[in-house]
């Protein structure tokens, strides 16, 4: 595949122009409100008119339009809300994108008291999809809070490569610790049954068992509902749905066989409640509104086995992809960080706290449930 970015957008040229960026939700719905043009001719009132039989509308002729619905959808509002079909943008290979940064600065030694609750000590974790973006701050993460930790990634010389950087970042950070994290790396392909199981029974050979999960493996592709290649759509489902789900029960099935509790995050997106604009992604918000439900449908399911299953919607969060289509396409930025009540899009950080929070005992009572960390969006 030849990874591409490429965007068509001089409508959005036109409607960031004519786009006012400090609206508030009250005056968005005002300007959708008053630009609904008055496609159909019934007038409320609270009288009872007679008509005479002459004047008496054939049934349901109040229901019809005016004009001819294609004659009017120049002047139609909506405008801020519309999805941009001329919009396109392919995942590109890995070469094409930066390395992930190891985030520094963030971790180093509790000096600040918190909850013994937070704390993932002596915990195996597994983050798919670890090598790079949120996957790799959430890897972070979870070894800051005290867990041994399992990178599982299709890229496996990364999954290495930042395995033992995010070790020695650590280790610059808590100079002196006698007891070290056990740091792994794993190849697996999410999509794939076998290559699944494969790297559990690897983990469980490397780190002695599995008590958490976060699956991040994922990815997201642009193209119109009408044009979407039939077998990216298949891959994207296979990565995000297929991939969720084998790995959740995979890792439930080690749970269960060793009678222990266990906790899982899967990562889903604001997309999978909330419909992105300008750029068409059907597919994409489908999958996530799938690993949504998957998660809480998980959770009843193994409730009895004590083990957890939460998902996290994150919104905008800038990696090196969205990065990259940012920096192409300021018109998307305004557009987005418009939308967004915090102001800007997430940081990977922004999720270190929310995913160590619901792995951890702290959530010992909370399954099923979505945490959305999108700044505010889907409120408004
Ligand atoms: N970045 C955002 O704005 C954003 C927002 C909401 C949700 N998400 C979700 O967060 C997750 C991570 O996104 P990111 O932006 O960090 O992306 P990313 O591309 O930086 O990281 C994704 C990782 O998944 C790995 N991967 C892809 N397909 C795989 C497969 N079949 N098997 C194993 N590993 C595979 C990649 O090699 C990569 O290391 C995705 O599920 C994405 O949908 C991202």
């Amino acid at each position: 595949m030849t990874g591409s970015v490429s965007v068509r957008s001089s409508r959005l040229a036109h409607l960031a122009r004519n786009f006012t960026f400090s609206v508030t939700g009250l005056h968005k719905l005002n300007s959708r409100i008053d630009s609904v043009p008055n496609l159909y001719s019934r007038r409320f009132s609270s009288a009872s008119p007679t008509l005479a039989n002459s004047q008496r509308p054939e049934p349901g002729a109040w229901l019809q339009p005016k004009k001819p619905l294609d004659a009017v959808s120049e002047e139609r509002g909506g405008g801020i809300s519309r999805i941009d079909e001329d919009i396109s943008i392919e995942y590109p290979e890995d070469a094409g994108l930066p390395r992930t940064p190891i985030i520094q600065g963030r971790g180093g030694r509790h000096f600040k008291r918190t909850l013994a609750q937070f704390s993932l000590e002596d915990k195996v974790s597994v983050v798919t999809g670890g090598a790079s973006g949120i996957g790799l701050a959430l890897s972070q993460a979870i070894v800051a809070s005290g867990s041994h930790l399992a990178i599982v990634d299709m890229n496996h010389d990364e999954a290495r490569i930042q395995a033992k950087t995010l070790l020695e970042q650590f280790k610059s950070e808590n100079p002196g610790l006698e007891k070290l994290p056990t740091v792994t790396a794993h190849y697996a392909d999410v999509s794939n049954p076998a290559s699944v199981d494969d790297a559990i029974a690897d983990i469980i050979a490397k780190q002695g068992n599995i008590d958490n999960l976060v699956t991040c493996a994922g990815f997201t592709e642009n193209f119109s509902a009408v044009t979407y290649p039939y077998d990216r759509m298949q891959k994207l489902w296979g990565v995000v749905v297929d991939g969720t789900y084998l790995f959740t029960a995979g890792v439930a099935k080690h749970l269960i066989k060793r009678q222990a509790s266990g906790s899982m995050v899967v990562i889903g997106s604001m997309s999978g409640a909330i419909v992105n604009v300008p750029q068409p992604q059907a597919p994409y918000n489908a999958a996530k509104a799938a690993v949504r439900h998957l998660a809480a449908s998980l959770a009843v399911e193994w409730a009895s086995h004590d083990i957890r299953v939460n998902c996290i919607s994150p919104g905008y969060i800038l990696t090196a992809l969205t990065r990259k289509i940012l920096e192409e396409n300021v018109e998307f930025r305004e557009k987005w960080t418009s939308l967004i009540p915090a102001g800007r899009v997430g940081m990977p950080e922004d999720l270190m706290g929310p995913v160590t929070f619901l792995l951890s005992d702290s959530a010992r009572y909370i399954t099923g449930a979505d945490l959305r960390v999108d700044g505010g969006y889907t409120l408004t």
